[in-house]
């Protein structure tokens, strides 16, 4: 299975929860690879890589150079990693006049999906090239969107907008969406009309992540919240996401 975070907006916990499905999916048992598909390299330094001491990335598995397995770092919290660098910004370009561009991801990943029972894939804040390539090969495209950011529901109105075109490369399929509430809090008016907001846009809400700075210095420490906070409230809702969607697509652990 393959799930993708995205959404236009950065700053709304997409690289937070790509990080904390794929850390609690590993923990469940599954084997889980995590993407790195956004140039800033968040999910890559999250998991403790150093991008500086990395001898091949994504950068370029995409530009042709080596296979996807050659790319991968193994065993980061249990998950093995496909990370970024910042030259992924100018492999986007780069792909911008190829043919084919949106499916130099997919075709990339193919030979290695077999080994993995979840692929995570984070992306960068823009519907671009990068962010496309990602959407294709998805199963379940997981969209965070702020409780503290009343615009942010309506980005996921643009997001699925992009996934019927994406369709075209899929057969014709859309892949479902479904959309994650990040620094969620039971006590401010604003988590309400931005939930408000997503069922109002017809959206499917999965789950609710609460605020808690324990997420931001997790981050800063370069571990999972699941990892470096199991007893937040944080952690246990990431499992709770990560187990029902799982249980959803019937991924069971090998
Ligand atoms: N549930 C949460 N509670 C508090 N802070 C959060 C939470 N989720 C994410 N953050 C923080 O918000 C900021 C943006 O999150 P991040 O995952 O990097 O978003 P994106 O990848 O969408 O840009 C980071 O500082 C992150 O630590
Ligand atoms: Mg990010």
């Amino acid at each position: 299975m393959v799930i993708t975070v995205a959404q236009e907006k950065g700053g709304v916990g997409k690289t937070a929860t790509a990080q904390s499905v794929a850390a609690v999916a590993a923990d469940r048992g599954s084997r889980v690879l995590a993407v790195d598909a956004d140039p800033q390299f968040a999910l890559t330094r999250q998991l403790g890589l150093r991008v500086g001491e990395l001898p091949v990335t994504l950068v370029d598995v995409l530009a042709g150079r080596v296979d996807a397995a050659a790319a991968i770092v193994t065993d980061v919290f249990g998950v093995d990693v496909l990370p970024a660098a910042r030259e992924l910004r100018a492999v986007e370009l780069s792909l911008a006049g190829e043919v084919a561009r949106e499916t130099f991801l997919r075709t990339a990943l193919e030979p290695v999906l077999d080994r993995y029972d979840l692929v995570v894939i984070d992306t960068p804040p823009n519907l671009g090239l990068l962010t496309v390539n990602a959407l294709v090969p998805a199963d379940l495209v997981l969209a965070p969107v702020s409780a503290e950011d009343e615009g942010a529901a309506q980005g996921t109105a643009e997001l699925r907008a992009t996934l019927g075109k994406v369709a075209r490369l899929r057969g014709g399929s859309e892949p479902p969406l479904a959309v994650v509430m990040t620094k969620w809090r039971i006590d401010r008016v604003m988590a309400s009309v931005v939930e408000e907001a997503v069922l109002g846009l017809g959206l499917r809400l999965a789950g609710r992540i609460p605020a808690q700075v324990l997420v931001q210095q997790a981050a800063a420490n370069r571990m999972p919240v699941t990892v470096a906070a199991p007893e937040s409230l944080a952690a246990s809702a990431y499992r709770e996401l990560t187990e029902q969607l799982l249980t959803e697509a019937g991924t069971v652990p090998a």
